[in-house]
């Protein structure tokens, strides 16, 4: 069983190679073609070798002076022979190199792609780090074999040159090739096979320890207020640790190999002097023959290697490729339709859910998939604001979600202006909506950029009022160099408030006919909050009004909207304006009480985002 699940592995990864050279044809003739002329170099070498002992060295020996002739005839073939050499490494080594190269290229390029065309269905099942892992090392592993694949195939055709041309000299000395050429083989088969599981375990220790080290340093602020370093030091030191005991027994293996791997040629080169010093008293051979046997034997030994490390690679490769065709090969994609929104007209759209049903993918195919929402039928009149309201996990950013065609219904239709969103084309819907996030997305890059994406027809002036609207101008005018700031790594050099008005500001830059805000305000000041939605409902510039899907908590905010939805456990329990709802729907007056409650007791212990990160800190030690 472990011998056939290991001959599998060698099999499927002669395929995964073969794929390689399918993409990379010439590129790959090229290195094999520079891997085959320097095996038949190391050939030539040794018979010029041996030419010189028998033909220069012993008669000039044996008659006391050098025929020069011989002589500079013997250095300008070693000579010519060296050039020949080095132009095949220079072939082979541009080519593997080339080759591996534009392979993680092509791959790394091909699986973001997908990434990106997947579903948001799919991202939900796939962590973060599996996916960077995909892109990165499981890419790298794939293509790692390729590197030594040019060598080993030129090894292959000079280990056959040579015994032909043992079998041309003689028998005797062809059997001693054939004893070793095979054993040599087969001690580098073994070596790879134990290699392979112990470098295959640094690896992942590797990435474990990095990823110890990341989690550490981007949870510094937990790790430090909650006085963890200590333990945080233990979990790294022990993960470093087995990482130190799995390279001292790649070493170990190293150090009993490597002796062996050079022994058995030299073993080879003794026993081609025993049997060829025989052969030479019978008269079979001569000195030349003899002595370029026994340097063959001496420089065949490292090429051998190569198909070595070509083997022990296979796994790894075959295990990288797997995962990478795991993400090329899924399926999923939200099919677009031909439908275009007519652009033209400004109008803001009308939203309408029909008896809506949906439900997560369960993480594993086989648990059962429970329904989140269900029977949800509402509609967001043109130029109207609909408050979603309902507790927390009721549905709230899934209808958001769906309200922007990020995820299908299983049953039931959302349309835009009566057209069903599935049947709009991609740049349709992303001209007619836009979703603020409930966790605000900011990118490392300028203020400016954040905001115009690159969309065409959004310069500074439509950016300016975007922030106008998103009342996010004030702070940004007050950075140090305004739209150019660059804003860190997720925004980290924004405070929570700021963040979610940037990216408030980035969806309204694009003048959606509908806006669909989930929680989008949350940290923001609540009078500045109820000032935007204002600001939203009746534009300052007279521009008309875009209709609005807004998840809240906030009695201001919710006291703006035309209609409130309330869901509870995926339904809409009920709807009407927020004196109705409050007058007659006893969880709901509950919830806005509570959320008031929570509200009023933050205020006084918290300030809100009016105030930099940096400043923040000097508000702690006067609260103290
Ligand atoms: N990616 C997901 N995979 C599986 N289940 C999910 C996923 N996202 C949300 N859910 C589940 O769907 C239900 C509704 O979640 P949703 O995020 O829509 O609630 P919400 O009303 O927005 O809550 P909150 O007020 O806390 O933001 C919850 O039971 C939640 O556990
Ligand atoms: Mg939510």
């Amino acid at each position: 069983m472990a011998s056939g699940t290991s001959r599998d592995v060698v099999g499927r990864g002669l395929r995964v190679l073969g794929r390689a050279i399918r993409e990379q044809p010439r590129i790959f003739a090229v290195a094999v073609t520079g891997s085959v002329l320097f095996g038949l170099m190391v050939i030539a070498s040794a018979y010029v070798v041996g030419g010189v002992v028998g033909k220069v060295v012993v008669p000039a020996v044996a008659r006391g002076s050098v025929t020069d002739g011989a002589l500079a005839l013997a250095a300008a073939a070693l000579f010519g022979i060296s050039v020949l050499r080095v132009v095949g490494i220079f072939g082979r080594r541009l080519g593997a190199g080339y080759m591996q190269y534009r392979l993680q290229a092509t791959y790394r390029r091909r699986v973001t792609r997908r990434y990106l065309d997947l579903p948001l269905a799919w991202h939900h099942r796939n962590a973060t780090g599996t996916l960077l892992s995909n892109a990165n090392s499981d890419v790298e592993a794939a293509w790692y074999p390729i590197a030594p694949l040019p060598f080993a195939v030129g090894t292959l055709v000079m280990l056959v040159g040579a015994v032909v041309s043992l079998f041309l000299t003689d028998w005797a000395l062809a059997l001693v090739g054939l004893a070793v050429f095979p054993a040599l083989f087969a001690l580098n088969v073994v070596y790879s096979r134990r290699m392979a599981p112990r470098q295959a375990r640094a690896q992942r220790l590797r990435a474990e320890v990095s990823g110890i080290a990341h989690e550490s340093f981007d949870g510094a602020l937990v790790v430090k207020t909650m006085g963890r370093e200590a333990q945080e030091t233990a979990r790294f030191a022990a993960r470093a640790g087995d990482l130190r005991d799995a390279l001292i027994s790649v070493g170990k293996l190293r150090g009993v190999f490597d002796p062996m791997l050079e022994t058995l040629p030299s073993l080879g080169t003794l026993a081609v002097l025993v049997v060829g010093a025989i052969r030479l008293r019978q008269g079979a051979i001569t000195v030349t023959e003899l002595v370029s046997v026994a340097f063959l034997f001496t420089v065949l030994a490292f090429p051998v290697r190569a198909i070595g490390w070509v083997l022990a690679e296979l796994p790894r490769s075959v295990a990288g490729w797997d995962r990478v065709r795991r993400v090329l090969d899924a399926t999923g994609e939200m099919p677009y339709g031909e439908v275009v929104l007519d652009p033209a007209t400004p109008a803001p759209a009308t939203l309408a859910f029909h008896d809506v049903h949906f439900g997560y993918e369960p993480a594993e195919a086989h648990l059962p998939g429970t329904e989140v929402l269900g029977e949800v039928t509402y509609t967001v009149p043109a130029g109207k604001t609909v408050a979603l309201v309902g507790p927390t996990g009721a549905g709230k950013s899934t209808i958001a979600s769906l309200a922007v065609r990020l995820v299908d219904p299983r049953t039931g239709t959302v349309t835009l202006d009566g057209v069903d969103v599935r049947e709009l084309t991609a740049a349709s819907l992303a001209s007619t909506v836009a979703l603020v996030a409930q966790v605000p997305f900011v990118f490392d890059d300028t203020v400016r950029a954040n905001i115009a994406l690159d969309r065409p027809g959004i310069g500074d002036e439509e950016v300016w009022a975007a922030l106008r609207l998103a009342e996010a101008d004030g702070f940004v005018a007050a950075l140090p160099e305004g739209l150019d700031t660059m804003v860190g790594e997720r925004g980290t050099s924004l405070s929570g408030g700021q963040r979610q008005r940037l990216t408030l500001a980035r969806a309204l830059a694009g003048r959606p006919r509908l806006l669909v805000l989930d929680d989008a305000t949350s940290a923001v000041d609540p009078r500045v909050e109820a000032a935007i939605l204002a600001g939203l409902r009746a534009p300052a510039d007279g521009g008309a009004p875009a209709s609005i899907l807004v998840v809240a908590y906030r009695r201001a905010t919710i006291a703006l909207a035309d209609e409130v939805i309330y869901v509870e456990h995926g339904r809409v329990v009920a709807r009407g304006t927020h004196t109705d709802l409050l007058a007659t729907v006893p969880g709901y007056a509950d919830l806005v009480t509570a959320y008031e409650q929570a509200e009023q007791e933050r205020e006084q212990t918290r300030t809100y985002d009016e105030v930099t990160p940096l400043t923040s800190g000097l508000e702690v030690e006067v609260d103290r």
